[in-house]
């Protein structure tokens, strides 16, 4: 906090800037953008220190790696509004080994563990007093990587930009969803880039669903590319069932993204004594579940969302199957995951980390999957 502030000082355009914002009456999921962010470059085969800046375009060659070949990976996070004020992160460590993985698969340097910290932590102390604290809202925080170099040769980038934007953003309550099973396209291909989380994902997916809402549904639910027999998951969240009272999900198979959210649900379920399983989950076998009544309900998990209960499965000939049961386990995971996230429950995964000590944040981060 101490470092942000003395940032902030030393910069009079963003101390300026941040003492000027207001946030809006209403903020809807991801729509308001905060009004810094921070910047670092990839130079000469080395990170250089980073610092806030005024959120704004950014200049990219029309050419760029990044537009042409999409070498571009990000990450979804939260920091939320703890007791005093204090902005607090959710396991940052599984995100900075995700964006690391993901920088890894396009070819990218992947952005240092103290370099992450310190974006995460100039951008959530200096943005503190405008994370709302109601239940659900938070501080939505997008860090992105990108390959500057202009050029046609199908190559990567020697240079590359690494942003770290904010959006201070209501709680994202959805109505139970519609999902459609997607049996033609994929978004995902074997071998691809599906268990990364970089832009062509979904850039590949935006057709289908529009599709899936011309058929009355709200996304597609994908199949795995190979037999497109297994369901893998939506196109921003994981995908969960319940199954004879036990919590099915299915397991990580190289093209679905390993979400932090749906790792989460899955140790707080175990806790609760709820049995769970990741397995290979036929689609057909789930319908049928559903039919015979051993399956009761269904939701999907994401940052974004936290939990999406899902109200109805069907297909695009018209098939539909309603689910009995809505928001029974979802709901009761979801307020065991938010009570912990803001604060109101005790953490006995150690999963938060206070964003404001820089020192901690990094060691927290470098820590990496141990916790
Ligand atoms: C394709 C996809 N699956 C799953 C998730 C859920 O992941 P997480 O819980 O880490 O947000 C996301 C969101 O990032 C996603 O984009």
């Amino acid at each position: 906090m101490e470092q942000v502030l003395k940032q902030q000082k030393s910069d009079p355009a963003i101390a300026e800037i941040l003492a000027g914002y207001r946030l809006p009456p209403s903020i809807p999921f991801g729509t308001e953008l905060a009004p810094v962010m921070f910047r670092a470059d990839y130079r000469g085969g080395r990170w250089q220190a980073g610092g806030l800046v005024p959120f704004g375009p950014v200049a990219v060659n029309p050419a760029s790696t990044a537009l042409q070949f999409a070498q571009q990976a990000f990450e979804g996070m939260k920091a939320y509004r703890a007791g005093g004020g204090r902005p607090v992160l959710f396991r940052p460590n599984l995100n900075w080994r995700r964006f690391a993985r993901s920088a890894q698969r396009l070819r990218m340097p992947a952005v240092p563990a103290a370099l992450f910290a310190d974006a995460l932590s100039s951008v959530a102390s200096s943005l503190a007093r405008f994370i709302p604290a109601g239940r659900g809202q938070s501080l939505y925080l997008r860090p992105t990587l990108f390959g500057l170099d202009a050029h046609f040769a199908v190559k990567g980038s020697d240079n590359f930009a690494f942003v770290l934007i904010a959006s201070p953003s209501d709680a994202y309550y959805s109505k139970p969803i519609r999902v459609m099973v997607e049996r033609i396209n994929c978004r995902a291909a074997a071998g691809g880039t599906g268990a990364e989380k970089v832009g062509g994902n979904y850039g590949a997916s935006l057709l289908a669903s529009e599709n899936c809402v011309a058929h009355g549904f709200d996304q597609p639910l994908w199949l795995d590319p190979a037999s497109r027999k297994n369901i893998e998951e939506l196109s921003a969240m994981n995908f969960m069932a319940v199954i004879d009272g036990g919590l099915h999900t299915p397991a990580l198979s190289g093209s679905l993204l390993e979400g932090v959210t749906r790792s989460s649900l899955i140790t707080l379920a175990q806790r609760q004594g709820i049995e769970t399983t990741e397995r290979v989950m036929p689609v057909d076998e789930l319908l049928r579940d559903i039919k015979t009544g051993r399956c009761t309900e269904l939701f999907a998990c994401g940052t974004g969302a936290i939990v999406a209960p899902i109200g109805t499965i069907g297909e695009a000939d018209g098939t539909k199957f309603e689910l009995p049961q809505v928001n029974r386990m979802s709901s009761q995971l979801r307020d065991a995951l938010l009570d912990i996230q803001q604060g109101k429950a005790e953490d006995p995964f150690g999963w938060v980390v206070d964003a404001t000590d820089l020192n901690g944040l990094t060691r927290y981060i470098e820590a990496g999957v141990s916790r």
